[in-house]
């Protein structure tokens, strides 16, 4: 088994994961040319940070996001606007209620303006045939490590409040808290969780 930060090396390798591990997901429903560029950005980034796990030499999952939440997805936009623009434009035509809806998505993480430097997990997922053999759990961890190592003093994530026991369990046993909860598009229950690093 391999644990490492993942590189622009490995991004057709996340995009078919996520995909796969998230197929009826908002952002999967956005095409694999806007996961291109939205892990694309991840990858460039400063803050930044997406660990995987090989066995075998084949990717079997990842942890994604940032180390510094606060006005993350916006630096990422801004930083790459050639990238962007043109999936905006497209979505302003054609699908203007995903439009709004990927800003709503994708400002959830300016809720953290905090004195303490906040990071945030925004997607962790495992291939569906490898789920249950505790590449979850490892990569949390991993995840959660490089995040200290690299100043985050508190880490937070969003998941679904209904029908999501198991995921709500699984970040609980990683010390996770719930700390507030808010209603996403759709009338979507969600719960931010946090735990101090
Ligand atoms: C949730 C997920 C990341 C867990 O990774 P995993 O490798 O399957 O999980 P692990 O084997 O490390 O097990 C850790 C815990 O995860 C939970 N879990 C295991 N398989 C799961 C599955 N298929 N779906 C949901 N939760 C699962 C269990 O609570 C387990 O704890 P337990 O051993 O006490 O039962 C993975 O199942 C997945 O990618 N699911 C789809 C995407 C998703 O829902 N991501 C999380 C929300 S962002």
């Amino acid at each position: 088994m391999l644990i490492r930060r993942l590189t622009l090396d490995d991004l057709p390798h996340i995009v078919d994961m996520h995909t796969m591990a998230f197929p009826d997901s908002f952002l999967t429903g956005l095409g694999s040319y806007f996961l291109s560029v939205y892990y694309c950005a991840i990858l460039k980034s400063r803050d930044g940070l997406i660990v995987g796990i090989h066995e075998a030499n084949v990717l079997q999952g990842f942890a994604s996001g940032s180390v510094r939440s606060d006005g993350f997805n916006s630096r990422l936009v801004l930083s790459n606007m050639v990238e962007f623009v043109p999936i905006i434009i497209y979505l302003a035509v054609f699908r203007f209620p995903a439009l709004l809806r990927l800003f709503r998505n994708l400002s959830k993480g300016e809720l953290h303006k905090d004195s303490y430097q906040v990071g945030e997990l925004a997607s962790l997922c495992v291939r569906p045939v490898s789920q249950g053999k505790s590449y979850g759990r490892v990569l949390l961890q991993e995840f959660i490590s490089e995040s200290r190592r690299l100043g985050v003093q508190k880490l937070a994530l969003t998941t679904d409040a209904l029908e999501n026991e198991r995921v709500i369990k699984f970040y609980k046993s990683a010390g996770f808290n719930a700390h507030s909860s808010f209603v996403s598009y759709g009338d979507r229950p969600m719960l931010k969780f946090e735990r101090t690093l």
